[in-house]
This record gives structure tokens, C-alpha cells and sequence, in this order.
């Protein structure tokens, strides 16, 4: 991973065959990403930034006119960024003809909107398959081979489309091209301005239907060795592999060579067909929530992860050398029904092969989590492993879920997928997105220290107890009450948004807040739903009273009071309640 720096691998990679940006760019110019404490931070115009969006339906910003309409919707509801897909067959109709038309018509309006764009780069591949690249590209498909799986069948993954494989250096080198001359038009409409942010590089890549490519090419590279460059990387770093890799290695003897099967187990024979549904009943009892989150048939998703990695960095180096911003890959993820390689695309960036990312793709600057799943914490919880920065390119609009993410999990961002769709975005989410908003310069001036979490609350659990600071906070679930905080000017009230659903009536199933401890005696609570007690674990008088409550917002970064807290809202001072959608000040002082 590159942090903070100029990689100079890009360089090397780009004299060979592109034309390249100038690398004189420093990082403090560019978006970057800087360590603060344990947590990775997105720098924008010299700040942290916190991506607080939504991505745009895949085919959304093929045509401007009709993207009119989605334009303020974004903006109503508070985002400060849009992500939004580039088709590389309308980018580059022609070989070697680039159209930078949507691109700058995108970046024109994301301005007028003050918006922030993150462009996914839609390549060589999409959700496994193949249906972005160019005409000239599919057709040619001996020049681009194809995959081929189960008995060396060329097999349609999804309808007619075929499937690009990882194992063509010709392949390689077109998409590297084109991305590359993207990211040199980026530089030169946005290099000053930085509306572009982040770049996503392909989208959930893998293998579908089977656990691996079986071309000749890849059956060849599959019964050779591990690569030399993989297995030192094991070796240099076998005390902090991610359990589930090391697992596998160490059954198999912590080998330094041979093949993928001899090093990582075995490979699933070609004839055994992946059933579409694995069902939990084939893998056996689950045990507990993650008991199917290991590797199954591990040498065929190593091989693909190592195989779809080296690609994907040379793409990533040839962009970079043209315009050096954070890129990420996305996982479309392992579940409880799809736990065989295969059920989801084998090779993409799942926690369990982190590691063979890591080795492979060192320019890749994030793994990230497509997030749809229930296990959303223990999700966040497998990507933050050995350092890798949390995005959540895309989820649920659940506000919970943000909450939980930026304030416990550090997230560079939070982008639910579809949020052009037909449906309004909730009005919840606005009403989070607005929260987050005003105080993320405090959130991300804590983030990766110890006086920052959050917390969630479903109806129903015990409460929770929470060490932070001088104190320890108990949260216990109270739920929505007919009471909404008044919003300020320009901000919305979840339930007075046109198109408010009656669930923003309803008391939310899981309330969350982010906790921030910012003096000896002195608290932000962000988010809603729940009481809080606090209980002093430091020396000295052990009665702990709400000194000075204050509900408010934050107006060009100053504290604004709306309302003052006490008498009937604090229960005369002895209950504190964190409503939903609000933000409070606390001030404790401590008595005998
Ligand atoms: C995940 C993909 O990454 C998105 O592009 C989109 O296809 C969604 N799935 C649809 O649910």
C-alpha cells in the first residue's frame, strides 16, 4: 500500500508504453490518503475528508440530459459525493480514440452541485463478467481470450457475455491504456480543482461458476510454481497473514515452493459443478456467524486473486503515473448461501486473500467491501485487518450503519448503491449525512485515536457498556420518540421530507451514535436513540451529575445551541436521552 507517496513503480511501468502525466505532482496537491493514529484518512485540498455518498445506478451517467434530475436529489439529501460508473466501450468506441465528453459533462455539474465525484472504472470487468469493454474488444477474441470453466468449456457466465481473462498481456495492456488516458484527462480538467477524489479500478472482479479460470494459459501458470515474488511476500510476513490464508499454508507444511496445490491445498476437480446456491446444509452446520468465511478449494481463489491482482496493478501503475489519486478495488462478498469460490467471483478482494492482494497489487491503495450483508461490523471488522483502510463503496442506506462505520471503524466513506433509483433516498440517511456533515471536522480530528467509537442498539439488547475518557457511558436502546430535534435552516427533518415513508414515523429498529470524548468532563454524542449513564473510573468523587446539556449543530464549524437540556428533557437532570438525528454536548462534573 502507498501512503502519502509517490509510487515509483507507476513510472517505470508508464515509459514502456503510455503516455505519461508528470509526475511532479506532491501529494499535498492531489487527493491522498495519511495516516492519523490507527486510522487511513482521505486528504482533499489539504484536509481530511469524509466521503459521505451514494452510487449512482451503473448505467446512470451514460447520457447527461437525463441525469438532470438526479442532480438535486443528491444534493437535497446532503451527500458531498457521487459515485459514478465509467463504461470503457463509450470511453473508447474506437481503439485508441478516447471520448472525454460524460467525463468532463459529470465533473462540470458535480461542481455546480458542490459535489465530490469517485469514478469506478469500468474495465475488463463488472461483477465478474465482461459486458463494459469496448466492441472492438469483444469481438477480437483472439487477441482478448476468454476464460474458460468447468471441463474446459468456453461457458457464458451471465447470458451471452463472455468473460475476459486475467492471463493475456494484450488484455492487460488495452485496459492499462485506456485507464491511463482517463486518469491523464482527469488530471488535466481536475488536476487544480480535485473534484475527483478516488477512483474505483474495475468492479467486483472474479471468477463466476467456477473456482478458476481453465483456458490453456491459466491451466499452465495453475500446474507451474507459485511465483518466487508471492512466496517471499508469505514468508517475509507469516507472523501477520490473516488467519484464514495462514490456515491454509500451514496445513499444507509452510511450503517455500512448488505448485498452487502442493503450497495451498487442493484445487476443486473441473468436473465437480458449483451449484449455484451452495446452501449452508452442504458446508455443514454453521458453527457461529463466520464459521463460512474461510477458503474452500483455496489454490484455485489464491491463483485467481494473485492472477486478477497482477493485473489490476499494472492498470492501477499506468494510472497513476498519469494522475496519482487513491484507487480501490471492491468484493463482491462470501455469504452464509454463497460461500464457495465460484457462488461469488473467485479471486476478487475477499478479507481471505488479502494477502495475495497485498503481494500482487502493492499500488492498490484499498480493498473494499461491498456491503450488503447483516454482518455489517464483523464485515468492517475482516477489512480493517493489517491495515487496510475501510471504504464502503457500497451498501444499504441503513443510518446505522454509517454511524457505526465512521465513528468505530474509521471509514474513509459510506456510499449506499442505486440512490438515483426510483425510490427517494430516506429521509433517515439525509438526516445522518446532515449530522455527519456539520461535525465531521471534530469526527475526523478524533478518528484513529482512543476518545472516538460508536455504538449500535437493536430493540431489545442488553445495554451497552462503553469505556471513553474519564467515564464509563452505559447506552441503553429507547428507540425514536414523537420528538424530532427541529432542524436548522436548510437541513431536513426525517419526517418532513416530501416522500418521508411512514418508517420515519415509525421508532427505528437500531439506533447508533458516534461518541466523542473531547475533555476531562466533556462529550459529543452524534446519531440517536438511546439513554446514557455514566459511571466515573478515575479517582475522585464517584456521583456523576449532567453539568451543562446542549442540543445543537454546527454552523461553519461553530457550536451553535438550538436548545438548552433540562427540567422535562433530562428528566430534571437525572436521565439523558439522545434523541434521534441529533447532536448533543455534554458536561459532567462529579460529586461525593
Ligand atoms: C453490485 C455491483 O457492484 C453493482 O454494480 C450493481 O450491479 C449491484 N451489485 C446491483 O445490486
Amino acid at each position: 500500500m502507498r501512503i502519502g507517496a509517490i509510487s515509483l513503480a507507476g513510472l517505470a511501468f508508464c515509459t514502456g508504453f503510455l503516455t505519461c502525466g508528470s509526475r511532479a505532482q506532491t501529494p499535498a496537491d492531489v487527493p491522498h490518503l495519511a495516516k492519523q493514529g490507527d486510522a487511513t484518512q482521505l486528504i482533499v485540498e489539504g484536509k481530511p475528508f469524509l466521503i459521505l455518498a451514494g452510487e449512482l445506478t451503473n448505467n446512470a451517467a451514460t447520457a447527461l440530459e437525463p441525469m438532470e434530475p438526479i442532480w438535486p436529489k443528491l444534493v437535497n439529501s446532503n451527500l458531498n459525493t457521487v459515485l459514478v460508473g465509467v463504461s470503457w466501450a463509450q470511453f473508447e468506441p474506437e481503439e485508441g480514440k478516447f471520448n472525454y465528453n460524460l467525463v468532463d459533462g459529470v465533473i462540470a455539474r458535480a461542481r455546480e452541485n458542490h459535489l465530490h465525484i469517485v469514478f469506478l472504472w469500468f474495465g475488463c470487468w463488472k461483477n465478474g463478467t465482461s459486458s463494459y469493454p469496448p466492441y472492438w474488444v469483444k469481438k477480437d477474441y483472439e487477441r482478448f481470450p476468454r476464460i474458460r470453466i468447468g471441463e474446459g468449456k468456453t461457458v457464458s457466465i451471465s447470458g451471452p457475455v463472455e468473460v475476459l481473462s486475467t492471463l493475456s498481456d494484450a488484455t492487460r495492456d488495452a485496459d492499462a491504456r485506456a485507464f491511463a488516458a482517463l486518469m491523464g484527462h482527469i488530471k488535466e480538467v481536475d488536476g487544480a480543482q480535485h473534484t475527483v477524489v478516488m477512483m474505483q479500478v474495475e468492479n467486483e472482479v472474479g471468477v463466476l461458476r467456477d473456482t478458476r479460470d481453465r483456458s490453456p494459459a491459466a491451466n499452465r501458470a495453475f500446474a507451474g510454481p507459485v511465483p518466487a515474488e508471492l512466496m517471499n511476500y508469505l514468508q517475509s510476513h507469516r507472523d501477520t497473514l490473516i488467519p484464514e490464508l495462514r490456515d491454509v499454508w500451514a496445513a499444507n507444511g509452510y511450503r517455500k515452493s512448488g505448485t498452487w496445490e502442493e503450497v495451498f491445498g487442493p484445487g476443486k476437480p473441473a468436473s465437480l459443478e458449483i451449484p449455484i446456491q451452495t446452501t449452508a446444509s452442504l458446508l455443514g452446520p454453521l458453527e457461529h456467524e463466520n464459521s463460512w468465511q474461510k477458503l474452500h478449494w483455496p489454490s484455485d481463489e489464491i491463483f485467481m486473486a494473485w492472477n486478477y491482482a497482477r493485473f489490476i496493478e499494472k492498470v492501477v501503475q499506468a494510472g497513476k503515473a498519469a494522475y496519482d489519486i487513491p484507487m480501490y478495488v471492491n468484493a463482491w462478498l462470501q455469504q452464509p448461501n454463497h460461500a464457495w469460490p465460484g457462488t461469488y467471483p473467485s479471486g476478487g478482494p475477499l478479507p481471505q486473500v488479502h494477502d495475495i492482494w497485498r503481494a500482487a497489487a502493492p499500488d492498490v491503495d484499498i480493498l473494499a467491501p461491498d456491503l450488503y450483508l447483516e454482518y455489517f461490523d464483523s464485515v468492517c471488522e475482516r477489512f480493517i485487518r493489517n491495515g487496510n483502510p475501510l471504504f464502503i463503496p457500497e451498501t444499504s442506506t441503513n443510518p446505522a450503519n454509517v454511524l457505526v462505520a465512521v465513528g468505530k471503524y474509521n471509514t474513509i466513506g459510506f456510499s449506499p448503491f442505486g440512490i438515483d433509483g426510483n425510490r427517494p433516498i430516506p429521509p433517515e440517511l439525509a438526516a445522518t449525512y446532515s449530522l455527519l456533515n456539520q461535525i465531521s471536522p471534530m469526527v475526523l480530528a478524533h478518528q484513529g485515536t482512543d476518545s472516538i467509537t460508536a455504538v449500535r442498539l437493536r430493540q431489545g439488547d442488553p445495554p451497552k457498556h462503553v469505556k471513553l475518557g474519564n467515564y464509563t457511558l452505559t447506552l441503553t436502546y429507547t428507540g425514536a420518540t414523537t420528538h424530532i430535534a427541529p432542524q436548522p435552516k436548510g437541513e431536513v427533518a426525517p419526517s418532513q421530507l416530501p416522500g418521508a415513508s411512514a418508517a420515519a414515523q415509525e421508532p427505528p429498529l437500531e439506533a447508533a451514535a458516534i461518541l466523542i470524548s473531547t475533555g476531562p468532563d466533556e462529550y459529543y454524542f452524534v446519531g440517536g436513540g438511546m439513554r446514557i449513564d455514566f459511571t466515573a473510573n478515575t479517582p475522585g468523587p464517584q456521583n456523576v451529575g449532567l453539568g451543562d446539556v446542549q442540543q445543537g449543530n454546527f454552523a461553519d464549524g461553530k457550536w451553535v445551541v438550538t436548545r438548552q437540556i433540562a427540567g422535562d428533557d433530562d428528566a430534571q437532570g437525572e436521565i439523558l436521552v439522545l434523541r434521534p438525528y441529533t447532536i448533543l454536548r455534554v458536561t459532567l462534573y462529579r460529586f461525593p
